[in-house]
């Protein structure tokens, strides 16, 4: 069901999750990251849902970020508190089970590209603007921002990024491995829709493990990641879906996965 600051809609399998407070250009208030982990979870739970795409609403913005007329008036033990509610959302976000992509259609700040970079890809109109500007509150990035986008794009960018509090744009972004594709403003969302609807009808049980591999890959030394993956491999020959697509190949005909 749609919230006030979050709206709801499935395009075949494809769920678009957009966050709807343009007036604050989508800032992220207390209530918005509840709404989010609501749909999260529902959107985990839901079978006929087999990919997720996350927007902003307006022309303007993706998220400008954390509310900050929200955080202007917290104590320290409030601010740790919103910090640990806006992790946990973004941390249910990247162990989604299923693809979930990031479209960015304007400012992608703060708590914008922290929740950018929990989603699993990236892609942003040529107009986006990407970057981490808590140092010009007097504050640092309290939704992971500083460790992701260390793992993402290296420690350079991550301390230029974080320690100057500077926007990049779209093509920068690209260069640094911040986001996957840029495109033209006003073929973002058929473009995002297009991928979205590509791995929607791939196998979802591989998309799954795929997606486990390179989360546990990412926090484990590579013999643990190399046996996590081939225990993984090893259960793709338990499913429909693997008889399924190497058949299909053998046959010369289009897969149709069933998510079994
Ligand atoms: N939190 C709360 N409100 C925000 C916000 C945020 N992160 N970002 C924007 N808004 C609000 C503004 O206060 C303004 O509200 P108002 O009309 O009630 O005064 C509205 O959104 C429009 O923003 P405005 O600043 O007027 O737009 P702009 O086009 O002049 O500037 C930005 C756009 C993105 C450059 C600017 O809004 C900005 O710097 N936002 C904060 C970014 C930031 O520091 N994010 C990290 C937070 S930890």
């Amino acid at each position: 069901m749609s919230e006030p600051t979050l709206l709801r809609a499935d395009h075949g399998a494809v769920r678009l999750l957009t966050v709807n407070r343009p007036d604050k250009l989508n800032a992220l208030n207390v209530a918005t990251l509840d709404a989010l982990h609501r749909a999260f979870d529902e959107a985990a739970d839901d079978a006929s849902v087999r990919a997720v795409v996350l927007t902003g609403s307006g022309a303007k913005a993706f998220v400008a970020g954390a509310d900050i007329a929200e955080m202007n008036s917290l104590t320290p033990v409030q601010g740790r508190d919103f910090s640990l509610r806006g992790q946990r959302m973004m941390r249910r976000v990247e162990k989604m089970p299923k693809p979930v992509i990031a479209m960015l259609n304007g400012f992608a700040l703060g708590g914008g590209l922290e929740l950018a970079m929990c989603c699993h890809l990236r892609i942003a109109a040529d107009t986006a603007k990407v970057g981490q500007p808590e140092i010009n509150l007097g504050l640092i990035p309290g939704f992971g921002g500083s460790q992701r986008l260390l793992r993402l794009a290296g420690r350079a960018a991550a301390l230029e990024l974080c320690l100057t509090g500077a926007p990049i744009d779209a093509a920068r972004a690209l260069q640094l491995g911040i986001v996957n594709r840029v495109v033209p403003a006003a073929e973002l969302e058929t473009e995002t829709m297009k991928l979205a609807a590509q791995l929607a009808s791939a196998a979802p049980l591989a998309l799954r493990g795929i997606l486990d591999c390179i989360n546990v890959g990412g926090e484990c030394g590579i013999e643990e990641g190399l046996e996590y993956e081939s225990a993984q491999f090893g259960l793709m020959f338990s499913t429909a879906d693997m008889r399924e697509g190497t058949s299909a190949f053998l046959e010369r005909r289009k897969p149709a996965f069933k998510g079994a």
